[in-house]
């Protein structure tokens, strides 16, 4: 394999160096090809074939990569779109060495999570994008309750096991000013996991399918519903049905109706009350003087 090559696969975090000189053999010219046969080892629960007993869709999930590590499934993930890889393309890994959170945070993703990023080209204008977040965590939430757990959504699209995060998305995009190349929608499910697989500082205000749901969960059922559930929330997002989703969205709520304390991109704080979310995906609060704040991004608390 090429030097070049070989730098780009490194520096996009999807082989490590001494990974990377392994890649000897393989056919030079389709790194696709090359990521899809070598993968990171064998996986050893989740398998394309288990996924798609459960999968009812028609795009997405037709072609799904299954890896038993990688750093992270949005970097790859970018890196195959940035290659050609077309939309619907699953990337699903076992294990996240360097997985990413939202707001350059670190992502804890041990053996027993659904850690997975899906390959998007949606035909909409970028400024729309953030309604794809809302509809993943729709699906995400959708899901979880099929499970027959209450899961709510925390915007915008954490989703909450009574009060506590179970699943987060990590959606990264490449546009130029007024078309999308690609979105990658990485989402990170805390399934067959305990509070003790995670680093302490991060236990408290976590939980897992583990701790709430009443019987195991199967991983690549899950999947397999996930998808399900995001293709039907994609299409009506393609569509142009916002509203339909931004009604799922409202009902499954935990924030509409609570007073939050906002810190917002850049450092700026506010608090409120969330009277509700309008349909470019913005929280709409009102301050204490009555005044109303559109809020686009932020990190949000419950006081
Ligand atoms: C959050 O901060 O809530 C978002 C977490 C997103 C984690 C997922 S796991 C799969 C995908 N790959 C990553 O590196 N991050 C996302």
């Amino acid at each position: 394999m090429k030097k070049e090559m070989m730098k780009l696969l490194v520096s996009h975090e999807i082989f490590t160096e001494e990974e990377a000189t392994k890649l000897d053999s393989i056919n030079e010219e389709t790194i696709e090809k090359a990521i899809k046969e070598l993968g990171f080892g064998k996986t050893e629960h989740i398998t394309k074939e288990k996924i798609s007993e459960f999968l009812e869709t028609e795009k997405i999930g037709k072609d799904i990569l299954c890896f038993r590590k990688v750093f992270s499934t949005n970097s790859i993930s970018k890196f195959l779109a940035n290659h050609g890889a077309e939309e619907g393309t699953i990337l699903v890994s076992e294990i996240q060495t360097n997985a990413r959170g939202r707001s350059g945070k670190k992502w804890e993703a041990p053996e027993g999570g659904v850690w997975m990023s899906m390959i998007l080209r949606p035909d909409v204008p970028p400024a729309k994008i953030g309604l794809i977040t809302l509809a993943t965590g729709v699906a995400i939430a959708k899901a979880i309750r099929s499970l027959d757990v209450d899961a709510k959504i925390k915007w915008p699209n954490d989703v909450l096991i009574k009060g506590n995060k179970i699943s987060g998305v990590l959606t990264e995009v490449n546009a130029t000013f007024n078309q999308i190349e690609y979105v990658v929608v990485g989402v990170g499910i805390d399934s067959n996991l305990k509070l003790e697989d995670f680093s302490e500082d991060i236990r408290i205000g976590t939980t897992t399918l583990t701790e709430e749901a009443p019987t195991k969960v199967d991983e690549n059922e899950l999947i397999g519903i996930f998808l399900n559930e995001f293709e039907k929330v994609y299409d009506i997002y393609l569509n142009g049905d916002i509203e339909d989703i931004l009604t799922e969205w409202r009902a499954l709520s935990d924030t509409i109706g609570k007073y939050v304390n906002i810190t917002q991109t850049g450092g700026h704080m506010t608090q409120g009350y969330v009277v509700g979310i309008n349909n470019e995906g913005s929280l709409i609060l009102e301050r204490q003087d009555g005044t109303l704040e559109k809020i686009i991004s932020g990190e949000l608390r419950t006081i």
